[in-house]
């Protein structure tokens, strides 16, 4: 009789076979496509990681667990420093090599990835028409209005600082989760207190200074990549390219954080 569980194989567990016929290029046998094809499908698959170990932060939090909240955000830390590092594997592509198969891709662009929005999302950079642009009923429109819905990591934050016995306004705790984290004096005196006396919870807020730190560095070196890559040609996305992406550089996931470091 044939065993009815086959034992698991490297390749079976993996789906390696599912996996190696998921390139395909577009282009006749154009060389540089498939390291382009390649290295997005990676990036997605590190953007659905960093997303499961961000709703493992946010439970964390919701559970009181500080530490092990940390130790999460460190392996996101860890994970958004390969993600820019492996820029430097697209930066040996050169514009020529690029445009041998750029017309290819047509309106395609990661400004379409409904990760990177998912992340922003959570992150508290939520953007209505950022949804709308998925087909209704379609995996990404859900997984994006669901994100859109959720509170955000700073709600989950505020949430804990609160039950940690400090006073967060009632308004910071019951504001509208869709809409953006604006600065707020009194909770930047609480991390001002934070930062003074209460070390368990400063080692936390200093992992969140790295991961925007961290996001706007992916940021930076994706438009630096762009511009050695294209110049200052419009983005198959439909944007101005470069100076779009350059306009979205330096702005801060967590203000407060940045706010109180000059009146520590
Ligand atoms: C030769 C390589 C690349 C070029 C020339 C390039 C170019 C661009 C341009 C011009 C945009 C602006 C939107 C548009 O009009 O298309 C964009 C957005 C974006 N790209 Fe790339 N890109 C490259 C590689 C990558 C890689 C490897 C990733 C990894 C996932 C990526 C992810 C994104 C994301 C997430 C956005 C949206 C950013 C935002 O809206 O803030 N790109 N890219």
């Amino acid at each position: 009789m044939a065993d009815a569980h086959p034992a698991v194989t490297y390749g079976s567990y993996l789906k390696i076979d599912e996996l190696l016929s998921l390139q395909q290029p577009r282009t006749d046998g154009e060389h540089d496509e498939m390291l382009f094809i390649i290295i997005h499908q990676v990036y997605e698959l590190w953007f659905k990681e960093l997303l499961h170990e961000f709703d493992r932060v946010a439970r964390l939090l919701i559970d009181d667990e500080p530490h092990r909240a940390q130790h999460t955000l460190k392996r996101i830390l860890t994970i958004l420093k390969v993600m820019v590092a492996q820029l430097d594997i697209l930066e040996t592509m050169t514009p020529l090599e690029f445009l041998s198969f750029r017309a290819r891709l047509e309106a395609a662009s990661g400004f379409q990835s409904d990760q990177f929005r998912q992340i922003e999302f959570l992150l508290g950079a939520k953007n209505q028409a950022a949804v709308e642009r998925f087909p209704e009923g379609g995996r990404a429109r859900v997984a994006l209005t669901k994100r859109y819905d959720a509170p955000t990591l700073w709600d989950s934050f505020l949430h804990y600082l609160s039950r940690e016995g400090y006073p967060v306004p009632p308004a910071q705790l019951a504001r509208t989760v869709t809409s953006p984290v604006e600065p707020s004096p009194e909770v930047q005196q609480i991390l001002i207190d934070i930062y003074r006396s209460d070390p368990k919870n400063a080692d936390l807020c200093e992992r969140l200074v790295d991961l925007d730190e961290g996001l706007q560095e992916w940021r930076y070196r994706h438009v630096k990549m762009v511009e050695r890559t294209i110049g200052v040609k419009r983005g198959t996305g439909g944007s101005s390219g470069a100076a779009y992406l350059a306009s979205t550089v330096g702005k801060p996931i967590f203000p407060d954080l940045w706010e109180i470091r000059g009146q520590l």
